[in-house]
């Protein structure tokens, strides 16, 4: 035994230049690499494990469990002993092919324990602890072995504990879809029950008292965290359980149809779960933990045909309610000659991309009818549609067509098209689309965020890949940060989006919605909101509806919410003429860096981003219903340069009840280090671009 540890250790040294914790030991620490953060584990006596994470003295994270619950198998959660522990670290940095940023940093310490029970059936797996600076990410990994084999877990036991009462920005931990609007409440008063009845929701499932990541919380002793995962593969999504008799989230597993959590085998390993960690708000918004724990890029070659880019859509006007998806109405949206009038537009405003919703056979049997299987043909238009036409069409103006793919939730029925369908879009030279997965589940049972639809949303990403196509998911599985391994899933939904303001009875989102959304839903990565709504009042088409937010709050999105498919969702004839659209004709998509300059969430927040591939930059800066001033120091530009200052901000007597669309834009040339000062009135914001002169 002692051999077989002292030549394991060894081997470990030479491969990995790593240091071995003590041998024989309960408990193993490392500490972050700039030393502010310092995890521990221990195992007690009975053979029960915990983790902790420390920030100087102050607890983090308290004492927490670990463990996990079988069917026919006894619980994995005492009986544990440290066989052996390593601890390495590793500092590099690689690139993305497109993102926030171009580089980046990932630098941290490892612990690699592994632990094998005691007694019978002595069933071994390693918890790999990865300590940032900004952060913890830890997983279980099981490997071959004799005693364990096939495992159903009916609960993963993984406890992050808290220290007082913390504010928490959440929404419920619902099974089958993220659009709540997130709730700002101490932990002591979450009540995810209470967001049971929805209205508004074709597909809602909250069984317990949970929360969804990624969550965000602020201590009383003034951190920043948030709690989430990455690279959620062949697993179940993950909600948060609120135990507030021992104050402490608890990983509650959403479940297959038949009650089982995970069906897995060994060799396999769970998700990581991550603990971001931040003195400032912003500091959450630029780490980098999550993609980090996700591995390098997959997918080989040349990978030009994944582009960044601005979009319009015959879309809005469906939400309008001026056209609609079905032919059968009379008034459909996706016909051969609208399509052409939506290319102009795109060809008009420097935007490459055009989404085309309603295109494709099925639409008079999706939402409300309980049988959905067998009913969308992805590869067959209506006929007033001429898909081919309007591919070429768009060639000649140099816009792209983004495909379609409502699934209405009949997963299956799209899983035997597939290949078709993306065998048709690789043979048009369409190279992005948008899917969609409206209502329960079909089969009755399975949701969205189990892992039965785990493995769905992934062989879509895996198939997007192998034909070249790009995924823009709406109602899909939470982000963990694949795009770093399949750099085609860009974007997703995944969030209440501005489709709610067009029709939702509730009033649709409220003003400091998106406020909430950079520090919370953000955190987990793009998102697909859909901004430029110039007619925010949406008359004459839905006089009861509008959005919540001025004009300059509406522009400012394009900087603050990030995507790299970033829609112009508004009618070509409420843009056409807008003095705002030469903002949309300017922003970039793409990032070289991006700085968090200041803001809390749920109240305001700035953004700045420089374009990648270029010298400019972008600033974003929307507030909630309060007017606020803020101070922004230019000290990212270059200290001896002279820029050109184009600022879209809110007009004097602007406001977002009574006077949205009061927008003023002002030219004047600022200086690297330059101090600037923003006026936000109600509900507004700022959008501004800075051009080296
Ligand atoms: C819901 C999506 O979020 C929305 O963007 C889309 O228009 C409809 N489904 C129809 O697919
Ligand atoms: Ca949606």
């Amino acid at each position: 035994m002692l051999r077989f540890s002292f030549y394991s250790l060894l081997l470990i040294l030479l491969a990995t230049a790593c240091t071995p914790a003590e041998e024989n030991t309960s408990s193993v620490s490392i500490t972050s690499p700039d030393g502010q953060l310092a995890l521990s584990f221990q195992v007690n006596e009975e053979g029960v494990a915990a983790y902790e994470l420390k920030r100087g003295e102050t607890f983090v994270i308290p004492a927490s469990g670990l463990g996990f619950s079988f069917q026919d198998a006894p619980a994995l959660k005492k009986g544990w002993k440290i066989n052996n522990a390593a601890t390495s670290s590793k500092k590099e940095s690689w690139e993305q092919p497109w993102g926030e940023q171009r580089m980046v940093e990932n630098n941290y310490q490892e612990a690699r324990i592994d632990i094998e029970e005691t007694s019978p059936p002595m069933r071994k797996f390693v918890l790999v602890f990865r300590l940032y600076d900004d952060g913890l990410g830890f997983r279980y990994e099981f490997p071959e072995q004799e005693n364990m084999g096939e495992v159903v877990i009916t609960d993963e036991h993984t406890e992050f504990s808290l220290t007082g009462d913390p504010t928490c920005w959440w929404i419920p931990g619902d099974w089958d879809i993220y659009e709540h609007l997130y709730n700002q409440t101490k932990f002591s008063e979450i009540d995810a029950l209470s967001k049971r009845d929805h209205p508004n929701l074709a597909q809602t499932y909250i069984p317990e008292n949970a929360v969804n990541t990624p969550v965000t919380l602020k201590t009383e002793a003034g951190l920043y965290l948030s709690f989430h995962e990455a690279n959620l593969t062949d697993y179940a999504g993950m909600t948060l359980r609120v135990n507030k008799k021992d104050n402490r989230f608890e990983s509650a597993l959403v479940a297959w149809a038949d009650g089982a959590k995970v069906k897995q085998q060994t060799p396999f390993n769970t998700p990581w779960r991550t603990i971001q960690v931040a003195e400032k708000a912003g500091d959450l918004i630029e780490s980098n933990i999550i993609l980090n724990l996700n591995e390098p890029n997959v997918l080989k070659g040349d990978l030009s045909w994944i582009k960044p880019m601005k979009y319009a859509g015959i879309w809005w006007e469906m939400h309008l309610d001026k056209s609609s998806w079905d032919k059968a109405s009379g008034k459909h949206g996706a016909t051969t000659e609208n399509a052409k009038r939506y290319i102009d537009f795109c060809a008009e405003n420097n935007i490459s991309g055009l989404l085309v919703e309603g295109w494709n056979t099925g639409w008079e049997r999706w939402i409300g009818f309980p049988d959905r299987e067998g009913v969308f043909d992805f590869v067959t238009p209506y006929d007033d549609y001429d898909l081919e036409e309007v591919v070429r069409y768009g060639k000649e103006k140099g816009v792209s067509i983004i495909m379609h793919h409502e699934t209405s939730a009949a997963p299956r029925t799209y899983d035997q098209q597939l290949d078709t369908a993306y065998t048709l879009m690789e043979n048009l030279g369409i190279h992005a689309v948008k899917t969609g997965y409206v209502g329960p589940i079909i089969p009755e049972g399975e949701r969205h965020h189990g892992q039965w639809m785990v493995q769905h949303y992934r062989r879509v990403v895996e198939m997007g890949a192998k034909h070249q196509v790009a995924i823009d998911a709406h109602e899909p599985i939470k982000d963990t940060g694949i795009r770093r391994t399949y750099p085609n899933m860009m974007s997703r939904e995944g969030l209440r989006g501005q489709e709610f303001n067009a029709w939702s009875s509730e009033g649709g989102n409220p003003t400091d919605h998106l406020t909430m959304v950079a520090f919370t839903r953000m955190l987990a990565g793009p998102i697909d909101y859909t901004p430029g709504i110039f007619n925010l009042m949406m008359e004459p088409y839905k006089p009861d509806n509008r959005v919540k937010h001025t004009l300059a709050h509406e522009l400012a999105l394009y900087v603050v919410i990030y995507s790299p498919l970033q829609m112009m969702a508004d009618l070509p004839e409420h843009a056409t003429g807008q003095p705002g659209m030469q903002w949309v004709r300017d922003v970039a998509v793409d990032w070289e860096q991006t700085k968090v300059l200041n803001g809390d969430p749920g109240d305001y927040v700035t953004i700045a981003r420089q374009e990648r591939g270029g010298n400019r930059w972008f600033i974003g800066a929307i507030t909630d219903e309060n007017p606020r001033a803020l101070s922004i120091e230019l000290d990212f530009l270059d200290k001896n340069k002279t820029y050109r200052l184009v600022v879209y901000q809110d007009g004097q007597d602007a406001h977002w009840e009574t006077n949205p669309t009061a927008m003023e834009i002002e030219e004047r040339e600022v200086r690297g280090g330059d101090i600037l000062d923003l006026h936000l009135v109600a509900g507004g914001g700022a959008a501004l671009m800075l051009v080296p002169m």
